[in-house]
């Protein structure tokens, strides 16, 4: 099987500290071409992370033939556009959580994509796959646990950087944007009936409860 040639649009932590160096060591991935606002900032990472092409701007690396798909990383604002960028260019998509800021936005992207049916996209929603949560969804499967009743979960971070994209109504920040979604997402990926439907609780910190009334409390905690 043919490797997949990736660029990264950006040098986020993320991407940098996590998702690069993961899929360096995947036996398709080839990760190809880093770009950045600024060269200096790409060529540094590129140098650091092993990675042959560093571009000057996003739009440089698009135009690159020899990427088959790219990997994005940036502020929440800016997954739409260059989703849709990537994919007139020709390029394949996994771009970072959440897709869109809204519904009427992630309509876009799929209207763009369903344009262009030998492309794909995909949101990089690690929860999904991760062994940790298939193990827990195994668990509760299995009825390890017993009848699933009540699903508690709690996620938090301190972060006061007032200058952080979390914490930027501009970038896409916010609470419901960055943590709760995590949570909703595991919920909805569940396909159980059994799976209690209503949901109240979220605050910055996220936490989410869902609960059945007039049934025994079973709980699972999902500390990450
Ligand atoms: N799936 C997960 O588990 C997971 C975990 C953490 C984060 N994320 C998601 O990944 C994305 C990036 O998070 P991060 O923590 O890596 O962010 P970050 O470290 O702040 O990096 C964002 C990058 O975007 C680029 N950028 C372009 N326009 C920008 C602007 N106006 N302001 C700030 N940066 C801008 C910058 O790269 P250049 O300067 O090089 O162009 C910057 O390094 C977010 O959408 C976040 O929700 C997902």
């Amino acid at each position: 099987m043919k490797k997949v040639h990736w660029g990264v649009l950006g040098t986020g932590k993320i991407g940098v500290e996590q998702v690069i160096p993961a899929m360096q060591v995947g036996e398709y991935c080839d990760m190809a071409a880093i770009a950045s606002r600024k060269i200096e900032k790409a060529q540094a990472t590129a140098r650091k992370l092993g990675i042959p092409k560093a571009y000057g701007s996003y739009e440089e690396l698009l135009a690159d033939s020899d990427i088959d798909a790219v990997y994005i990383p940036l502020p929440n604002h800016l997954h739409i556009p260059w989703s849709i960028r990537a994919l007139e260019a020709g390029k394949h998509v996994l771009c970072e959580k959440p897709l869109g800021l809204t519904a009427t936005e992630a309509r876009q992207l799929k209207d763009e994509a369903r344009k262009r049916p030998r492309l794909k996209v995909m949101e990089a929603f690690m929860y999904r796959h991760h062994p940790q949560w298939r193990r827990a969804r195994q668990l509760v499967a299995e009825g390890k646990i017993g009848a699933l009743q009540t699903i508690q979960s709690f996620f938090s971070y301190h972060n006061a950087d007032p200058g952080n994209i979390r914490n930027m109504a501009g970038t896409g920040g916010g609470g419901l944007m960055d943590m709760r979604m995590l949570w909703r997402t595991w919920r909805s990926s569940r396909q159980s009936s059994k799976v209690p439907k209503a949901g109240h609780g979220s605050h910055s910190g996220t936490e989410n409860r869902v609960k059945r009334e007039k049934q025994p409390s079973l709980m699972l905690a999902a500390i990450c």
